[in-house]
């Protein structure tokens, strides 16, 4: 299996999961929504932790790179994490303004964050990592 295939799948896997808090607050339903938001930021922060990890330090190992794109993806999943939080307050004080106004940004962080990863860094990665792709996923899978 191809590394970007694998990331990209978990990419949409967390959208799925995005659009079910989405739904939950548009219907009102708040203890649904947070529960979806559980299984979202779950799946989210299982994703970024594969990525630091394994990916970005094997990838750095492969390619020599270090201060490159692997720093800013990093800066930008610290981004994530801090507006998790926030979101987080909002469902819990079941603020469907606030939670938009938050979901906003994220959702704009979050696409331009995958975008990046998809058409730069794991093309990157399937180049420099290409012969070990099934080791990097399996050590990916037992994180
Ligand atoms: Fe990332
Ligand atoms: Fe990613």
């Amino acid at each position: 299996m191809q590394i970007s295939d694998y990331m990209k799948d978990e990419h949409r896997a967390c959208d799925v999961e995005f659009a079910n808090v989405e739904k939950g607050v548009n219907a009102g339903d708040f203890p649904a929504a947070q529960e979806a938001f559980e299984n979202f930021m779950l799946d989210t922060l299982k994703h970024f932790q594969k990525e630091e990890e394994v990916l970005f330090p094997d990838f750095e190992a492969a390619s020599g790179n270090t201060m490159g794109p692997t720093q800013v993806m990093r800066m930008e999943h610290d981004q994530v994490r801090g507006l998790f939080e926030k979101m987080k307050a909002a469902l819990d004080a079941e603020d469907k303004d606030e939670f938009f106004s938050v979901a906003d940004t994220l959702m704009i962080l979050l696409q331009q964050h995958n975008m990046k990863e998809e058409q730069m860094l794991y093309t990157m990665c399937d180049r420099f990592l290409g012969a070990q792709a099934d080791t990097v996923v399996e050590k990916m899978k037992a994180v």
